[in-house]
């Protein structure tokens, strides 16, 4: 009887959201209701865009991501959130730090929600002693983890960005830019690093190398908006590749938005700037055995291709090695688990992270290859109801209900 609910609703949803069929919110009513411009970007774009005063249970979430890669191939990830899991209201301070052998050692810490303050002008997330916080526009920022309130794990360094920033069109997918959204933001699309970091024990090295910044938001719980999303990035013989590729849940129409990015840290020149289906192919590789045996289903997809129109191509791999596998079962709306439908549909939310070989080839057919990494998220991972997911996905690749919906 749910399931059939879930159906009715989904063809509303449908309804509505063939308006965004590219994935990204991208009318000029769109800009103007945001107040952004075409390709212009501005400080305050990586300010807080939630509203900063608001009660525990809050339905918004918005975090501030930042990853590295040195020299000597030592990973850290770094990222302040204002609640998570989402709905919590507790701010979270996360450091992840993958020797160059491949072993990650950190730490995910929440906090009160008195410890968070927040800027709109700018970004400057702070929780406890720890920030994010930009100290030149858009160009440059300082980041900092305090090993005293992160059980030893610590990060100060200096993000200068290489390239200007950059979103698809507003960089909202979703139903409506005051309906249900998530957001995005590349604020620093790559940037070079410089500092320290430090391990437990108060052993503390420098960090030189090549970073990343983005910023996203929302004010709906994200399983209840996408299904799934891949999501990779890399630098291949100087130049920064960026590809996504969301899937959008029964709720939001199944909504599906490619979006690619490549441009040229020397030059500055941006050689692809592309979102939606129109635009971009994607072609998902075969599955591959997941490496974690903890894994709810036996594989995952092999990689992921993304075209653009100009005949620029980018292959992302999965495979190895694995940098992150977790168990997302705190994120499953809390409204699926009252009504039971997380255990009859046997929920398994999944978040995966390898370090990638990314391959670039270019519009006359050279192709040349590098590092990154590529996640895949599975916010609504479905296990045993096989039914279901073979439902969504003939909807999803334009089966019954959008052939509905389109009338
Ligand atoms: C927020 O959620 C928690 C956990 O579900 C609950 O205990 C608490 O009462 C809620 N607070 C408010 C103000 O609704
Ligand atoms: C962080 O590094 C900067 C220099 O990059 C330095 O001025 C500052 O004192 C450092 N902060 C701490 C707490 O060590
Ligand atoms: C193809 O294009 C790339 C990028 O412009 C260039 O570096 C390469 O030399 C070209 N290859 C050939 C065979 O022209």
């Amino acid at each position: 009887m749910v399931v059939v609910a879930l159906w009715l609703v989904s063809l509303l949803a449908i309804a509505i959201v063939n308006t965004a069929a590219q994935g990204v919110l991208d009318k000029d009513l769109d800009y103007l209701l945001l107040g952004l411009k075409k390709n212009k970007y501005e400080v305050w774009e990586d300010g807080r865009r939630t509203p900063i005063q608001y009660g525990p249970n809050a339905t918004f979430f918005e975090w501030w991501y930042f990853d590295a890669v040195a020299d000597d191939g030592t990973t850290i990830v770094f990222g302040i959130y204002t609640a998570d899991p989402y709905g919590t209201n507790r701010p979270v301070v996360n450091i992840q730090i993958t020797n160059p052998d491949g072993k990650t050692v950190g730490l995910q810490q929440p906090f009160p929600f008195s410890a968070g303050s927040w800027e709109k002008s700018h970004a400057n997330a702070r929780v406890g002693a720890n920030y994010f916080r930009s100290t030149g526009g858009l160009d440059t920022y300082q980041l900092y983890c305090d090993p005293a309130s992160m059980n030893g794990f610590g990060l100060n360094v200096t993000l200068k960005a290489n390239l200007p920033s950059w979103r698809p069109a507003t960089g909202y997918s979703g139903l409506s830019v005051a309906a249900a959204y998530f957001a995005w933001f590349v604020a620093v699309p790559e940037g070079g690093v410089t500092g320290t970091f430090t391990l437990p024990g108060g052993i503390q090295k420098s960090f030189k190398g090549t970073g990343y910044h983005d910023h996203n938001w929302g004010d709906v719980n994200l399983a209840l908006l996408l299904s799934h999303w891949w999501w990779g990035r890399g630098k291949a013989n100087g130049k920064v590749l960026i590809g996504a590729y969301l899937t959008g849940s029964v709720f939001s129409g199944y909504l599906k938005g490619p979006l690619m990015y490549i441009a040229d840290v020397d030059t500055k020149k941006i050689l692809v700037s592309e979102y939606g289906n129109d635009n971009i192919d994607v072609t998902l590789s075969p599955p591959i055995p997941h490496p974690d045996p903890l894994y709810p289903r036996k594989t995952i997809g092999g990689g992921i291709k993304f075209t653009s129109s100009s005949g620029y191509a980018v292959m992302m791999n999965s495979g190895s090695p694995l940098l992150d596998s977790r168990d997302y079962s705190n994120t499953i709306p809390g409204i699926l688990a009252i009504i039971g439908l997380d255990k009859l549909l046997d929920l398994h939310p999944w978040y995966t992270r390898f370090a990638s070989q990314p391959t670039l080839k270019y519009p006359n057919g050279t192709t040349t290859s590098g590092v990154g990494t590529l996640e895949y998220y599975e916010l609504v991972c479905i296990h045993s109801f096989v039914d279901f997911q073979i439902f969504t996905r003939l909807m999803a690749d334009g089966g019954v209900l959008r052939f509905v919906a389109r009338g």
